[in-house]
Parts: C-alpha cells; structure tokens; sequence
C-alpha cells in the first residue's frame, strides 16, 4: 500500500504541516537530515498535538503530556512513561512523501 501525504515543497523549514490521513490527521515535519510523519494522537487519551517549536517538542491540548519531535518518547505528562506518539512508515518519491505499509 502506498498513499501520498503532501509533497516536500510542501513542508515548512521549522514547524508542521497537518495532513489528512483516512479521516484522521498526521503532522509532517522535517527533524535533522529526516522528514517525519507521526500521528495527532496523544498516547494518552488521544487528545490532539501541537508543536512548540521553541522546544521541539509536541505538546498535548488536553492534559499537556510533552513528546519529542525526534524520537517521539513522551517527556512528561500523564502519558505512560514509555510510551512513543505513532510514527508513520514514509517514503520519498519523486518529491512526494508517502505512507508506505507492506511493501
Ligand atoms: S489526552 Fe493527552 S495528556 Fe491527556
């Protein structure tokens, strides 16, 4: 399976792009030398992300629970303490990024 998110002169240089993704939406960002794609959906009880750039980090709307931007681990908060927002499979092509699953 395959299906694109945006294309890559889409994505800011710092910040997000909410994309949707099957009714459901996914924050595309670019972390170091990588572009990201990771679920809005707080590990705790689902409540939508922000990204705070001055932190780099994902911040929950409801309970603020904090996630890292680059590996995803929850910081702090009411998450469980080894939980990781939920990172989508990508892959570049032909300056689109894409969900890839199976392949
Ligand atoms: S739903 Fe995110 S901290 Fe509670």
């Amino acid at each position: 399976m395959k299906y694109p998110l945006c294309n890559l002169n889409e994505i800011p240089e710092t910040g997000t792009k909410l994309v949707d993704f099957f009714g459901r939406q996914v924050h595309v960002y670019k972390s170091g030398d990588k572009v990201r794609a990771v679920a809005n959906t707080c590990m705790h009880f689902g409540g939508p992300l922000d990204f705070n750039e001055q932190e780099c980090k994902f911040v929950c709307q409801w309970h603020q629970a904090k996630f890292a931007a680059e590996d995803g681990q929850r910081l702090s908060g009411p998450a469980p303490s080894q939980s990781k927002l939920m990172f989508l499979s990508t892959r570049v092509e032909e300056g689109v990024l894409h969900y890839v699953w199976g392949e």
